[in-house]
């Protein structure tokens, strides 16, 4: 204690603070070792000494995961500075983004960084969550961290839709109407719920002020909890996942190598690369800004935000009931009981869990890519249940008919892998899970490019004329 307090006395101003901030280490290190060790200690507080060799195949994760947390930094960032300028009332909102773009230094730079990213975001989690479903990542020790991450993919989702109302241009408006517009075919709770969403009966100062309470206080303090509780999932699983193949036969579980520089190296390499991406996009492209949202005239066609145009897809298709409430309800029940059904083989770290299935994966995909441009054009131009069965009540035409198609369509598909193919249960629950995905991944399409006025089916180039 005695010798510290000499120690001290001798330093300068300066160098007392960094002794305060770095105690023990000034007189014998240079300042390079000093800061190299306590960033070193810093990460170590957070990652794992060491890591399996084989997790730092950059075709194991393709780096997903790491991007998702830059892409929410970058986004908690920009976040708190557009705050400092956005006003969230409707008479001063849109006003508030003009002033952003024209007077306030980079802030059409740091508006652009903040839509890019969101956006960025949304695609990166989807790919995150493919790699984990298709690596089998969801398997014991894993299974609470996929529900962890289905936690984080709505908040991720919330988030976009709820900052798309902000800017309160024609675009953002109607976009949120149609949307909470959707709110209320949920049978017996669904007004309610819409009102309590919108603030009050339609869109105006209080969805807005509810939107930019979650948009900038629930979800954030959210993603807080769910993206640590996250990662230390990871860590108690011991690492990502390996083939358990590998293990025997190479011994790979063993073979440890150290965090830093390793990992560590990898990850800023990822990193950087999306940074630099981010900028040349946001430097190239504006955030889109139509008019002044004005609830009197709505745009025509009024889209749903791209992520929800597959959705707004199966409207034109099927009635709301079907498309709103039993699909949802079925995918969510089918994501969540995922890593708890009870599979005949150990399949986790193996990409598609084996070459069969990888081949039933590429036809699962080319079902999708050829059956659902086919059903959607007979729907549009040769189905007409209302002609055909007058007669019939609506329910069984609009719901039943239609669930009924649905549901033994992807039966016939599940029985003919296991007959025709052979395949496990793990294969089979893969390609029926890629069909549905595809077919998705096509409505949406659909409904971004070939849709135009009226909601008319159009060539690409002919929508926006
Ligand atoms: C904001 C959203 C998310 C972030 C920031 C995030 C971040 C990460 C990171 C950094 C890892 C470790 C490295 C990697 O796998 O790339 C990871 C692993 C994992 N994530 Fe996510 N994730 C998110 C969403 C999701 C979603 C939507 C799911 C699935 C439903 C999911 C399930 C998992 C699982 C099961 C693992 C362990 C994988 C393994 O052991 O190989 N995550 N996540
Ligand atoms: C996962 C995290 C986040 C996502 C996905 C996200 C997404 C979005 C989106 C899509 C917009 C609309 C941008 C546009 O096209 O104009 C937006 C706007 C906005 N966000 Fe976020 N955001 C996130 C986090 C945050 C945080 C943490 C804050 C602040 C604490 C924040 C504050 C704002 C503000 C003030 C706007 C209005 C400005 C504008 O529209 O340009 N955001 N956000």
């Amino acid at each position: 204690m005695q010798e510290t307090h000499t120690m001290t006395g001798r330093l300068n101003l300066i160098q007392r603070i960094r002794y305060s901030i770095f105690p023990g280490t000034l007189q014998t290190l240079k300042p390079k070792d000093t800061y190299r060790r306590f960033f070193n200690s810093l990460i170590l507080h957070f990652r794992p000494r060491n890591v399996q060799e084989s997790t730092l195949r950059f075709t194991l994760t393709w780096g997903l995961g790491g991007m998702a947390v830059v892409l929410v930094c970058i986004l908690f960032a920009t976040g708190l500075m557009l705050k400092f300028v956005y006003q969230p009332v409707p008479d001063r909102a849109y006003e508030s983004i003009i002033h952003l773009q024209n007077n306030v230094l980079f802030g059409q730079l740091i508006r652009n960084i903040h839509h890019w990213s969101a956006n960025i975001l949304l695609v990166v989690v989807f790919f995150h969550f493919l790699r984990v479903f298709f690596t089998g990542a969801f398997h014991p020790p894993r299974q609470f961290n996929w529900i962890i991450g289905l936690a984080m993919f709505l908040a991720v989702l919330i988030s976009n839709i709820t900052g798309y109302l902000l800017p309160w241009d024609q675009l953002s408006f109607w976009a949120i109407t149609i949307c909470t517009g959707m709110l209320e075919y949920i049978p017996g709770i669904g007004n309610w719920f819409q009102k309590l969403v919108r603030g009050g009966s339609d869109i105006g100062p209080a969805t807005l002020s509810v939107f930019f309470a979650i948009h900038t206080a629930v979800i954030p303090a959210g993603l807080l909890v769910l993206m640590p509780f996250h990662f230390w999932r990871v860590r108690k699983a011991g690492g990502l996942v390996i083939p358990p193949i590998l293990d025997e036969t190479e011994g790979r579980r063993d073979r440890k190598v150290p965090t830093i520089p390793n990992l560590i190296l990898r990850e800023i390499v990822v990193a950087v690369v999306l940074v630099a991406v981010i900028m040349v996009i946001s430097v190239s492209f504006n955030a889109p800004l139509g008019a002044k949202a004005n609830p009197g005239l709505s745009p025509n066609p009024t889209k749903a935000p791209w992520y929800f145009a597959g959705v707004q897809e199966l409207l034109l298709h099927f009635h709301p009931l079907f498309a709103l409430v039993i699909l949802p309800l079925l995918m969510s029940i089918i994501l969540i009981g995922i890593p708890y059904l009870n599979y005949q083989t150990e399949t986790a770290g193996v990409w598609f869990a084996s070459h069969r299935g990888r081949r039933l994966a590429v036809l699962a995909a080319l079902v999708a890519v050829i059956v659902t441009p086919i059903a959607i054009i007979l729907d549009e131009f040769v189905i007409d249940f209302v002609a055909w069965m007058p007669g019939m009540s609506p329910v069984v035409k609009n719901v039943i008919l239609p669930v009924a198609f649905s549901l033994a369509g992807i039966t016939v598909f599940y029985w003919l892998l296991k007959k025709k193919y052979s395949a496990t249960k793990n294969e089979s629950i893969q390609a029926v899970f890629i069909l549905l995905m595809a077919a998705f991944i096509i409505l949406t399409i659909t409904g971004i490019w070939f849709r135009g006025k009226g909601m008319v089916l159009m060539w690409p180039w002919e929508v926006g004329s």
